[in-house]
């Protein structure tokens, strides 16, 4: 696969090699091409919910990517936070920026490598998306996240519909405490390119 590394192109991936492909060739620009060009701002709503939720650290941020919502959280709060990732060449792009604890590479459509009850926050913005992670993937936030701890993600609306998370969720409401859904604006209001409308669920998780 020599894909030119693009949002269409990421939305096409089938399998978490794929993924590991596509981003190896991206890391590097991903901050100025997509976050900049295509005013992405995802990781900006997901940093105000888990302020809003009450969140606290230790915090794990999921398919981390290059850092851009571990570097929002900061901007807001005080908190320790690690990054996983699939991508080893996102993960050295996140390292350079010092802002995590730790990077630690994981396949979250498989186990991840903590224990059970070890984050109060489990974060994740731009990751459960065409492509990359499903539905499935949820409950080991859930199974890595102490009890009163918070779980705020992003899903793309499209993906979210297309491999019906809902009913994933309704089956971890049963061994939660409570959680909630607020659609949002993926990219800025000034974006001009053809996802400009794009809608995401930030879902908000009470362990
Ligand atoms: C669109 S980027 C989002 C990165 C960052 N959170 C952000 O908001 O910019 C998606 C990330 O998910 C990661 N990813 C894709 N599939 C994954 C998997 N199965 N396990 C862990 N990470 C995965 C990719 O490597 C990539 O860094």
């Amino acid at each position: 696969m020599k894909l030119r590394p693009n949002l269409e192109n990421a939305y096409e991936l089938k399998t978490p090699e794929d993924n590991i492909e596509l981003y190896s060739v991206w890391a590097k620009s991903y901050d100025s091409d997509f976050i900049d060009e295509m005013q992405y701002e995802l990781h900006l709503s997901v940093a105000n919910e888990f302020i809003l939720a009450g969140g606290k650290g230790p915090v794990l941020d999921v398919g981390a990517g290059t850092g851009v919502l571990a570097k929002a959280l900061l901007q807001r709060g005080k908190f320790s936070i690690e990054a996983t990732d699939i991508s080893e060449a996102m993960l050295e792009v996140a390292k350079s920026k010092n802002i995590y604890e730790r990077c630690f590479w994981s396949d979250l459509t498989k186990q991840i490598p903590v224990a059970n009850c070890s984050y109060n926050g489990v974060v994740s913005s731009g990751t459960f998306t065409h492509g990359h992670v499903g539905p499935s993937s949820i409950f080991e936030l859930v199974r890595i996240s102490k009890p009163g701890g918070v779980i705020v993600i992003s899903v793309n609306e499209e993906h979210w519909n297309a491999l019906d998370f809902k009913t994933e969720v309704r089956k971890i409401s049963e061994v939660v405490k409570s959680y909630q859904l607020k659609k949002i604006s993926i990219y800025g209001k000034q974006s001009t390119h053809s996802h400009k409308d794009d809608k995401a669920l930030i879902l908000t998780i009470k362990v």
